[in-house]
């Protein structure tokens, strides 16, 4: 019963319909939000992606036929309508609604197609469970607050792009059928059918092909990436993704941060009508470690760090005395108007903690009544109590805590207790955007798991010149040309300057445990194309969906992308990842163990 357009056109959208129209015709077409059948008279709420009008159904002034059909419609039926632009009675107004002045009373109708009665409700607010939603994508997408997402995701991506090209960068695509490239993570691999046992990986990023790119000449690249990695889903992570990729030739840090800092201006110019202030903040990696706990700090509120080995020296509590003389850190922060905190409160922060692999959290209340409640204060002089207290500004009202543990433990521990008191203590401005950039981070870290070191960044990074020396003996020590740029305590992308002479880069797969036949077995196209003139070069990639879930305060990258993965990596609508017929793997020359075919 779907009848064709015959001719019809749309001369307006159902959301546009406004009072300075009243008196003209116009075609209308749309979704039924929902038909009211009050007898003679049918009211149909119309929606399109601009938004939604009323159309009345008149049974005097329609023929029966027309009238008939506007008796039948259902919720999503697909309906076009000619009529009038009226304006509606002042008692029958609807403010709530951006067309609620007018309605358009219906000459004609056809019906374009029907609908069964959805599975999921197509409102804003409903409340549906999320396997029915991603199931019926297609359907979820339909809620206005959806469409509109969608829509500014576009919007977004057109002002990083404008920003790009007006910087004189040109965008080129990369191939997705490719080689492993390291990004820490696993690959999707697709097997050969014309290389028995052979595989293609799908790019984790497609770093190695804008590095040759670099090679090739073309000084400014960027392209708007679609990524693979084979790592479980969270709320801030996908297995497909997108970034915005960049490199370029002949530059330093600042000169690729410039670029990403425009175009992030750019951003929030355009969608939200806010002025970043440029330069962005810069921080380095070991600041940030020491003030926040975290290579991601939230600055949008304070509570600092101090590492308080000095000012507890000799204090006589053991726990603290031992870590001092063991060379381990104590570090505090003080939290305002936290000493309301009950007993029971505290120990939770200090189980807490201890998931954060320390050992304990000592913590100290000081009441309005100058009274003291302590998990350690027993075991101090009043002396050195007070200069602790002197020392982190604690004042009445406010909470004292503390962690002893080696550097880098304690630190991280304190980081996640601070960001977890000030949700609690409501510390945190939700209009704020906080972005800054943290730089120079270690260019290694030691696997425990594997008794290597690994690339912190990518194994394409290179030392800071003034580190080069340091890489042989005390490869930990050594920092990176790396900069991360972060929001509001997400990491928004990361970048670096990279190694461009091939000595220095078998240099670097040798710290990371490769022999000399095993990097050139993987990397030699790289290693042999660092050897014809390679121009210093750096680049970034952002991640564009978590820019459009903290632009947006959407809870999980699901919301944000049109068609995403559910938590369990798979496509609830497709049904994907799915079984093939046997032919298709024996192609692939491919065979699953007979356990997992099922
Ligand atoms: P990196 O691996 O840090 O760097 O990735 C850059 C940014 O991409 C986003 N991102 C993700 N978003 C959603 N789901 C994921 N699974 C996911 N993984 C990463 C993050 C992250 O900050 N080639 C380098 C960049 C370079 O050096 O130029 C790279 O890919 O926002
Ligand atoms: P205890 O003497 O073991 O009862 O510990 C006294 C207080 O010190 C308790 O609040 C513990 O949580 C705390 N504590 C224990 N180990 C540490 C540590 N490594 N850092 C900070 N506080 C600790």
């Amino acid at each position: 019963m779907a009848e064709f357009l015959g001719g019809w056109k749309r001369d307006l959208r159902c959301g546009e319909a406004r009072e300075e129209m009243a008196g003209r015709q116009v075609t209308l077409m749309g979704w039924v939000q929902r038909a009211r059948n009050m007898g003679g008279v049918i009211f149909v709420w119309l929606r399109d992606i601009s938004g939604m009008v009323q159309v009345v159904f008149n049974a005097d002034k329609l023929d029966e036929k027309t009238f008939a059909l506007g008796g039948s419609l259902r919720s999503e039926y697909v309906l076009a309508v000619k009529g009038e632009v009226a304006l509606r009675d002042a008692s029958a107004v609807n403010a709530g609604m951006a067309t609620g002045r007018v309605e358009v009373l219906v000459k004609e109708a056809k019906l374009l197609n029907a609908s069964e009665t959805p599975p999921i409700y197509i409102e804003d607010d409903a409340k549906d469970n999320e396997a029915v939603r991603l199931r019926y994508r297609y359907l979820d997408l339909r809620k206005p607050s959806m469409q509109q997402m969608m829509i500014n995701r576009s919007r977004v991506i057109n002002a990083i792009r404008e920003h790009m090209i007006a910087e004189g960068f040109a965008e080129f695509e990369t191939p997705i059928l490719t080689k492993s490239t390291p990004e820490g993570a696993r690959d999707f691999l697709v097997p050969s059918r014309i290389h028995p046992g052979e595989c293609y990986a799908l790019p984790q990023s497609p770093q190695i092909y804008k590095q040759l790119l670099m090679l090739a000449g073309m000084d400014k690249y960027f392209q708007v990436a679609r990524c693979f990695r084979d790592e479980d889903s969270r709320a801030d992570r996908q297995p497909e993704f997108t970034q915005l990729d960049l490199e370029m030739s002949f530059v330093e840090p600042r000169d690729i941060q410039t670029v990403v800092e425009g175009a992030f201006a750019n951003v929030f110019r355009k969608i939200k009508g806010i002025e970043l202030q440029l330069p962005l903040p810069r921080m380095t990696w070991k600041d940030a470690m020491e003030k926040y706990g975290s290579d991601k700090p939230d600055t949008r509120y304070d509570m600092q760090i101090e590492t308080i080995n000095q000012v507890v020296k000799g204090c006589g509590f053991s726990v603290f005395d031992s870590a001092v003389e063991e060379g381990q850190t104590v570090c505090a922060i003080t939290a305002k108007n936290a000493a309301h905190l009950s007993r029971k409160e505290m120990d939770a922060l200090g189980e807490y903690a201890k998931t954060y692999h320390v050992k304990g959290l000592a913590w100290l209340a000081l009441h309005e009544d100058g009274t003291v409640r302590s998990s350690f204060a027993k075991f101090f002089s009043e002396d050195k109590l007070n200069e602790l207290l002197r020392h982190m500004k604690v004042e009445k009202g406010d909470a004292l805590f503390i962690i002893a543990d080696k550097k880098l433990i304690a630190l991280t521990a304190m980081g996640q207790l601070r960001a977890k008191l000030a949700r609690e203590l409501g510390l945190i401005d939700k209009n704020k955007y906080n972005l800054l950039w943290i730089t120079e981070f270690p260019l290694l870290e030691w696997s425990e798991e594997e008794q290597r070191y690994q690339a912190a960044h990518h194994p394409f990074t290179m030392p800071m010149e003034e580190d080069f020396e340091l890489m042989q003996q005390h490869p930990e020590l050594t920092r990176a040309q790396s900069y991360d740029l972060v929001l509001n305590g997400i990491e928004m992308g990361s970048g670096s300057i990279r190694i461009h002479a091939s000595d220095l880069q078998e240099k670097m797969f040798s710290l990371l445990g490769f022999t000399h036949e095993e990097a050139w077995k993987r990397f030699g196209f790289l290693l042999e194309a660092f050897k014809y003139g390679t121009p210093p070069h750096g680049g970034f990639a952002f991640g564009i969906d978590r820019l459009m879930m903290m632009l947006f305060g959407a809870e999980s990258l699901r919301d944000v992308i049109p068609f995403p993965k559910a938590q369990n990596a798979a496509c609830l609508m497709m049904d994907t990842p799915s079984r093939v017929t046997d032919d298709a793997l024996k192609m692939l020359h491919v065979h699953f163990d007979e356990d997992v075919k099922g």
